[in-house]
């Protein structure tokens, strides 16, 4: 393999894609580049939801399917880098580092197109829209059938917390799940100076977030680990009045179904009681969203081997499930899937994902690219005499 070639074609792919960005279920013009860059190399990219792009690669000897998957979508934010390659679409920008993802994908199509005449099986390239909006597109994949005869699926994040040059895998649960509520409480508003006379939905409301802040410490199991975190709360318009009703919205991370069902559970039984003692009224909608991502065991032995492999065992670091939510849930969901972060963390540029001058290291392309084909192709040479 000519590295520095691919270098230099991924660097200017991923420059590319950060010069245009486009936001969630809008990447149009992505789509195209992507697609045009796969007829290039004479293949025939197809599409399950008419907004992803994916590509099949069989190779000479029948054997099982693996995925690779990268999302495509970038973020409503105005960019401040001050790059030469800074975007030209305004108000969006790559911040998250699905630029790059992109980009690994399309180094990793050529490098097993290169290598087709000796590969066992097939490998099925997603670039994949919306990750970053619930409804996402890991879900509208797998429901158009993605999946299908899809044995093991791999994906991975340029991830800025962890130092340049390092590779993070866990096994389980690796990124939360994220479910989002919304509560209204109902009262009676009237004037300030006659409180008696009203049922005051902002005190009601206050009561409600105290109490609401005792999931966590007082009815979870302590080793489980979720977040509640309330991020909205508006009532009442003037100084003197008391508005009629209350609205509150938050958010929750966790690790499984069961913690998403008794959160719920708990936040109707905290509304339910301080509206009977208040006499108010409530509503509570509360949306389940991504689930976690679960790593599967042996593919994360497999990962980490590769990568204490290629880097050594000082690269590899052992990560904390992190809080942050991720649609490739939807597939792990489905089939054993392996989420792993590749370190692009420098010391002097503390701008994390999502920030208007976040910035990737390019110098992590073809490590990404070393570390997940020859996963990959461990996953399908597997059980063969090497
Ligand atoms: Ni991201």
């Amino acid at each position: 393999m000519d590295w520095s070639n691919l270098e230099e074609k991924m660097v200017s792919y991923r420059r590319h894609f950060h010069q245009y960005p486009e936001i969630s279920h809008e990447e149009v013009k992505t789509r195209e580049f992507i697609k045009r860059e796969l007829e290039s190399l004479g293949l025939k990219p197809f599409s399950f939801t008419g907004k992803d792009v994916v590509v099949d690669l069989k190779g000479a000897n029948p054997g099982k399917m693996a995925a690779i998957r990268a999302d495509m979508d970038a973020l409503p934010v105005e960019e401040e880098t001050g790059l030469p390659f800074a975007s030209k679409n305004k108000g969006t920008m790559h911040a998250c580092g699905h630029d790059g993802h992109m980009a690994i994908l399309l180094g990793l199509v050529q490098f097993f197109k290169e290598r087709q005449h000796e590969l066992k099986g097939t490998i099925r390239f997603i670039f994949q829209h919306a990750e970053e909006t619930v409804p996402g597109g890991a879900n509208e994949i797998v429901a158009n059938g993605g999946l299908e005869g899809v044995d093991a699926i791999f994906g991975c994040h340029l991830w800025q917390p962890l130092p340049l040059g390092t590779i993070g895998v866990r096994k389980g649960p690796v990124m939360a799940g994220a479910d989002k509520f919304t509560i209204r409480i109902f009262g009676k508003g009237g004037h300030g100076s006659m409180p008696n006379e009203t049922v005051d939905p902002t005190l009601i409301a206050s009561l409600a977030i105290v109490q609401i802040h005792t999931i966590i410490s007082r009815s979870l199991h302590p080793l489980e680990q979720a977040v509640v975190s309330i991020g909205e709360l508006k009532s009442g318009t003037t100084y003197n009045v008391i508005p009629d009703s209350a609205t509150l919205s938050g958010t929750v991370r966790q690790f499984s179904p069961e913690v998403s069902k008794q959160i719920h559970k708990r936040l109707d039984d905290i509304l339910h009681g301080l509206c009977i003692s208040y006499n108010a009224k409530y509503e509570l909608n509360y949306t389940y969203g991504d689930s976690a991502v679960v790593n599967d065991a042996e593919l994360y032995v497999l990962m980490k081997g590769k990568a204490a492999d290629l880097f050594g065992e000082d690269k590899v670091i052992e990560i904390k499930p992190q809080l942050g939510s991720e649609d490739f849930s939807y597939y792990t969901n489905c089939i054993p899937g392996m989420y792993t972060f590749i370190g692009v963390g420098k010391e002097d540029v503390p701008y994390g994902h999502h920030h208007p001058k976040f910035d990737i290291d390019e110098s992590m392309l073809v490590p990404a690219v070393k570390l997940l084909s020859g996963a990959v192709i461990d996953f399908l040479h597997k059980g063969e005499a090497s």
